[in-house]
């Protein structure tokens, strides 16, 4: 959702005449996009922009630093105490003002360089983390569609259930979402411009417009599926990520009739054992977690799931955890992301007893990677001397000779083919995997 976001503000300033630069020390204005949902993410986004602006500013004065995002929206104007150089601090529903506030400041510092005021260097400390009517609306442009098959498209902003444990609430606000039509309209102008593939992105796609009237029995996000699914040229279509909590039968029966739709889903689980779901205040059981993944998986055979796991949540005994181990082994997920549970400002959990001490969330962590990796690396295995449809992305990042694609199931895959099939989706014949990555020639 960041890197959506993003992209949406470097599209501004590109329209409005600046050039993107990859490298920091060419650039005049940099801008980050700050997440806040672990401690040790915002650390590392304080660390980059303080050391950044502290290495430039002896040569490049003029540099326009601004911080975006979350941490922005959580830290408002403490990140000036904490980056000295830090001119803009720009929350979450104001992604759409940040060009004219960088252009402004721009302009004036090029005044006063002409006149050789130092004093113009000095940080402009505009802040605006405001709550913006309709802000969701505001991220629909993109950057070189042309360039790539493959793109992210927002669908809503915000997320009201306040688990616990996130402060994604406090900094994304109320649960915002964009009329299909506009959508719609998003997703043909990048098919148009050559994109094969869209990733709906929403906190909780399947709240997508519960508002809506339902038609047919449909409810608002199994609507809009259907709506992108009728576009001429589109060839897949993806979405993350859905919560336990409303995810309907028809949703369940998209897999069946849809055939873009691809065969992964992203689907977090948080933890296995009811307990400790109930003090992340997710309200659903194990069970009906485990009983949606046998319905999608009876709709859709070849479903590759995959989940987010929280280990070391406040109160967490040996026993919650083992339940965790107990669900990932039952449910033999394709991959998972396991995250130590990290206390963040503001959120009813950073307030419960029992935190658990770091080298026991630690020990979670590794002893579940081992059993979440080797039914990975099973799964894989699995899949060689087998023929899969691969979207074939753009070159390999570590070998140039080699298309880096992916299968409907969301697996990476490396293609010995040339620059002249990107784009395509071809039939791939998987010839070796190496654990986390296969690699396959075309059939
Ligand atoms: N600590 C650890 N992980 C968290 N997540 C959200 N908040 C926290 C936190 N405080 C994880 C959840 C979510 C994913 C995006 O990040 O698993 O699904
Ligand atoms: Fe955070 Fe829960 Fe909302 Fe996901 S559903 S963004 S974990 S509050």
């Amino acid at each position: 959702m960041n890197e959506r976001d993003s992209e949406q503000v470097a599209r501004m300033f590109v329209q409005n005449g600046y050039t993107l630069t990859t490298s920091e020390s060419e650039a005049d204005v940099i801008l980050m996009n700050s997440c806040s949902i672990r401690e040790q993410a915002e650390q590392k986004a304080l660390g980059k922009m303080g050391l950044v602006s502290s290495q430039l500013q002896q040569h490049r004065p003029h540099v326009v630093y601004g911080m975006m995002g979350c941490m922005a929206q959580s830290k408002k104007e403490e990140l000036f105490k904490e980056i000295p150089r830090l001119d803009l601090v720009i929350g979450t529903q104001k992604y759409h003002r940040v060009f004219e506030y960088v252009d402004s400041i721009v302009r004036q510092r090029q005044e006063h360089r002409m006149d050789n005021l130092q004093s113009a260097f000095s940080g402009s400390h505009v802040i605006d983390v405001a709550e913006e009517v309709d802000s969701q609306n505001y991220i629909k442009d993109h950057l070189n569609p042309g360039e790539r098959s493959t793109a992210f498209v927002s669908i809503m902003q915000g997320c009201q259930m306040k688990c616990a444990y996130c402060i994604v609430p406090y900094t994304r606000g109320e649960e915002r979402c964009r009329p299909i039509a506009d959508v719609v309209d998003e997703v043909k102008m990048l098919v148009d411009a050559g994109v094969k593939e869209v990733t709906l992105l929403g906190q909780i796609v399947n709240r997508y417009g519960r508002e809506f009237p339902l038609v047919d029995g449909k409810g608002g996000f199994v609507q809009l599926l259907e709506a992108v699914h009728e576009i001429d040229g589109l060839k897949r279509i993806r979405f993350v990520s859905p919560h336990p909590i409303g995810f309907r039968q028809d949703l369940v029966q998209a897999f069946t009739y849809l055939p873009k739709l691809c065969s992964h889903i992203h689907f977090p689980m948080q933890s296995g054992s009811d307990r400790i779901l109930k003090l992340m205040r997710r309200p659903y059981k194990n069970e009906a977690y485990m009983e949606l993944c046998v319905q999608m998986r009876q709709a859709r055979p070849d479903l590759a799931i995959t989940t987010d796991i929280i280990v070391g949540f406040p109160g967490e005994t040996e026993e919650d955890y083992l339940e965790t181990r107990k669900a990932v082994e039952e449910i033999q997920f394709d991959n998972a992301f396991i995250f130590r549970y990290s206390p963040r400002r503001g959120t009813p959990a950073a307030a419960m007893d029992n935190q658990i001490p770091e080298e026991v969330k630690e020990a979670r962590n590794q002893d579940l990677l081992e059993v979440v990796n080797k039914i990975a690396v099973r799964k894989n295995a699995e899949l060689v001397g087998t023929v899969q449809e691969v979207l074939l992305e753009g070159p390999s990042k570590t070998n140039a000779a080699r298309l880096a694609g992916r299968t409907s199931q969301n697996k990476p895959v490396m293609v010995e083919a040339g620059c002249e099939h990107i784009g395509e989706i071809r039939p791939i014949r998987i010839d070796e995997s190496t654990g986390f990555t296969l690699y396959g020639s075309l059939c």
